[in-house]
This record gives structure tokens, sequence and C-alpha cells, in this order.
């Protein structure tokens, strides 16, 4: 095989991180440097095993395979079409696969592989990245690597930045602890250029020029691979270091609520307290999928501690709704376990900018910046969606309903802001007003 390759693509072959990124401008030759690079560790490592996915089948056909196929060499190495596989002379395999939704990452359950690649990463949620991370492993002494490329921006923007950009210096190795499992792993970012890519400049001169009439996101996104945009985030406000706070010992005096959002899907629930200033501090977290009515109330009542004084349970009101079988409602089965729901209101873009007025970034007495509502690092799913929330396209006042695994959370939160919960001595609040609130208390 006559090979050439880029500078940036060679430092991608050679980055020795548990994971790595290739990722930025578009034509810079990132799918093209994960061919070249499975093509190589194939060779190199016999009967080595290696995934290489696209978020759907369609992608995968139009771009790895078909480009694949003109590159590898029948010498060495045949593709099955059926099975999506290169298979080589020395055993080694080069798997190609999709996952168009989290439950296909199952399909790999019971699969082992030395490497696996994802092209356009941000294409991805990070449970699917996570999960395959654990399909990682084998009887070889062969290095085992995760390796992705990607644009800029797509539902998966947020996280990947967070675990690839927002680390350090690119072109370096950091080592990071992972939040969830504590597991210590290497990470590297390779940037790229289009103007490191002299195939397409040459072979496409108005490549280039076409990027640059784009709108400005995306030519930031596309032609020079730029990070800090985020083109559909409905969120952008929020900041981690303003968000998300480390947990502590919640003040009794404080008012305590939980909100939450029930579907046979998932069940997320969230607990706030307000303080004095009225600020939202969002403390505890039950996020579970597949319950029962009756289990998830089970579950929320386990989560209260001795002596929690929950003030409302906010809901939203589909929950009233009779269940044609037993002619009880989801909210009589939490009331029968002692939670009387209270309906919060379900206008959705007005939910919204409640929320967004509360997470608004703003400089407190000492100029440092900080929001009305505050997420503790211990509510993992609610700080993973919550910033990956798209834009709907077609309201964007509204928040898109799909990935609809990433609307469970937010959706909670939208209920507890709707709910219009109030601390227990508001600051600076006329006696008209303490006496129309409780008056509104008596009435719910
Ligand atoms: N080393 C190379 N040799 C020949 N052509 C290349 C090389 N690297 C990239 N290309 C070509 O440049 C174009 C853009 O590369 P691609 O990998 O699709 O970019 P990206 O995935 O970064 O958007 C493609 O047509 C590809 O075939
Ligand atoms: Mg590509």
């Amino acid at each position: 095989m006559d090979l050439q390759i880029t500078r940036r693509q060679q430092s991608f072959i050679q980055a020795e991180a548990d994971e790595v990124l290739f990722g930025g401008a578009a034509g810079g030759g990132k799918s093209y440097g994960q061919l070249v690079d499975a093509w190589l560790y194939a060779l190199k490592y016999p009967e080595s095993k290696q995934l290489a996915l696209r978020r759907t089948f369609p992608d995968l056909e139009r771009s790895l395979i078909l480009t694949s196929l003109g590159l590898f060499s029948r010498e060495v190495a045949a593709y099955n079409s059926s099975q999506h596989r290169w298979y080589f002379v020395n055993g080694s395999i080069i798997e190609f696969g999709y996952c168009d939704n989290e439950k296909d990452v199952h399909r790999y359950q019971g699969a082992e592989y030395d490497v696996i690649r994802f092209d356009e990463l941000t294409h991805f949620s990070e449970y699917m990245y996570v999960y395959l991370l654990s399909r990682l492993r084998g009887s070889k002494p062969y290095p085992r690597q995760i390796k992705s490329s990607t644009n800029p921006g797509g539902v998966g923007h947020y996280w990947v930045k967070a675990r690839f950009i927002d680390i350090g210096a690119e072109g370096v190795e950091h080592k990071v602890r992972d939040e969830n499992t504590g597991e210590v792993s290497t990470r590297v970012f390779i940037p790229s250029k289009l103007d490191d890519n002299p195939f397409l400049l040459q072979g496409d001169p108005g490549y280039a020029k076409r990027l640059n009439l784009l709108p400005e996101k995306e030519r930031k996104a596309l032609r020079e691979g730029n990070w800090d945009i985020f083109e559909g985030q409905y969120f952008e406000m929020f900041r981690r270091e303003v968000h998300c706070f480390e947990p502590f010992a919640i003040p009794a005096s404080w008012r305590r609520y939980v909100a939450f959002d029930y579907g046979q899907d998932m069940f997320a629930a969230y607990f706030a307290a307000i303080d004095e200033r009225e600020n939202i501090w969002v403390y505890k977290e039950v996020y579970k999928d597949k319950l029962l009515a009756s289990e998830a109330a089970e579950l929320l009542q386990s989560r209260i501690d001795e002596g929690e004084k929950i003030s409302a349970f906010f809901a939203p009101p589909d929950l009233w709704n009779k269940h044609s079988d037993t002619g009880r409602s989801t909210a009589d089965i939490f009331a029968a376990k002692g939670m009387g729901l209270t309906r919060a209101n379900n206008d959705r873009v007005q939910g919204w900018y409640d929320l967004a007025e509360w997470l608004r970034v703003y400089d407190d007495e000492q100029g440092a910046k900080t929001a009305k509502l505050k997420i503790g690092s211990n509510c993992l799913n609610l700080l993973r969606t919550l910033p990956a929330l798209q834009r709907s396209e077609r309201n964007p006042n509204d928040c898109a309903k799909d990935p609809h695994e990433l609307t469970h959370a937010p959706d909670a939160l939208r209920y507890l802001v709707a709910g219009r919960p109030w601390a227990e001595k508001p600051r600076q609040e006329s006696r008209f007003a303490a006496g129309a609130r409780s008056f509104m208390r008596l009435g719910r």
C-alpha cells in the first residue's frame, strides 16, 4: 500500500494515551487517520480485534466503510460485507459498528476489543462511550486504547469537550480521575486543522472557501475546529464552576422540596433546599429506569432521611391521569405511600425560561460569578444532561425532546421551578406578598 500521512495523523497514530481524541476542523484528515491507524495496528498485532463506530449505519456506510474499501489492500485482508468486518491473514479483525440509541450498546455486551474507535464522537452520548470502554479487554499483551475523532458541535459536544479539551493543554497526555468511577486514565487531545491536510487542499482548493462562507458558529466549528461554541445548546449559561457545588450538610432551617419526572423508561427525582436568600441547592438525585410507579414511590421514600421534612413533592400533571386497568393514578400511588403530590405547571417554554432565569450567571457582592440555582456534584445525571440539552429545531424557545435520554433530569428540574418553591424566611418581602403567598399555599 502506498501511504502518505500528515504530521497530525502521525501524532494520532503514535499517541499512547488510554483515550485519544483527534478533533477539530472538518476535512483535517481525522477519519482517514483512523483507518490508516486501524490498518497498521491490525498488521502489527496478529489476531487483534478492533471496533470502529459511527452513530448510525448510513453514516458508517458512507464514510468509514466506503473509504476503507478504497484504502485497504486486498493482499492481506478481505472484507465481509454482511458482517461489516475486515479479516486479515494474520488473524486480525477490524469490525465496523454503530449505535443508534443507548440500548444498542448492549449489542457489544459479550464482545472484547483491543481498540475501539469512535468516529464523530460528539454524535454519541457519554453513556455509550463509557459503556463501550468496558468492552476494552483481551488476553494478548497489546496496547488497549479508545481512539476517537470528531468535529466540534453535535449532541455530545459538551461532554467530549469536558473529557478531552477542558483537562489541559492540547497535545499533552493528562492523567485524569473519572468522577463516576474514580479510575485514573490518561487522555490526550490532538487538534486537527484543515491546513494540516494538503491532500484535501490540493485536491479540492474550493473546500476551504466554501467553509468560510458558513454562518459564524458553524464556520468556527468546522473551519477552525473551535470548541468554544455549542450550536444548539439550550442552557448556554451553564458553567460547571458556577453551577456545581460540593455537597454539604443542608441546614435544617432551609425548606426542602422534591421534584420528579416519572415514566416507565425513567424515574428522575431531585431534592432541593432553599436558603434564606432564595437560592436553590439541588442536593440529592434519584435516577433509575424501568420502575413501576409503586417501585418509584418506594425508592423515593427510601431516599428521604429520617427527620427530613419535604414541604412539597412537585410532579407533572399527567401523573393524575387514571390508569385504565386499576382506575388509580400515579399520584394516587404516591399518595398511598404518604407522599401527596403537588401538580406543577407543565408549560414547557415558560418552564425553560424560568429555569434559565434561575441559572443566569451574575456577580455576587464579592464580584465572583454565581447563580441562584446550584447543583450538587453528586447529581451526576442532572449535571450530564442539563448542559447537553438541545434547542428544539421546530420551536427555538423550547428544548428538543430528542435524544430522549437527555430530557428526564431537566424536566424534573423544570417542575421544581414551575412549582414556585419558596424559602422559609423570604428576604425583603412585603407583608402583602407574604400574605398572598400563604394564601396561595393554602389553595394548593
Ligand atoms: N493521508 C492522506 N492521504 C490521502 N488523502 C487523505 C489523507 N488524509 C486525508 N485525506 C483525504 O482528505 C479528505 C478529508 O479527510 P477526512 O479524513 O475525511 O477528514 P475529517 O474526517 O477530518 O473531516 C478525504 O477526502 C480524505 O480521503
Ligand atoms: Mg470525518
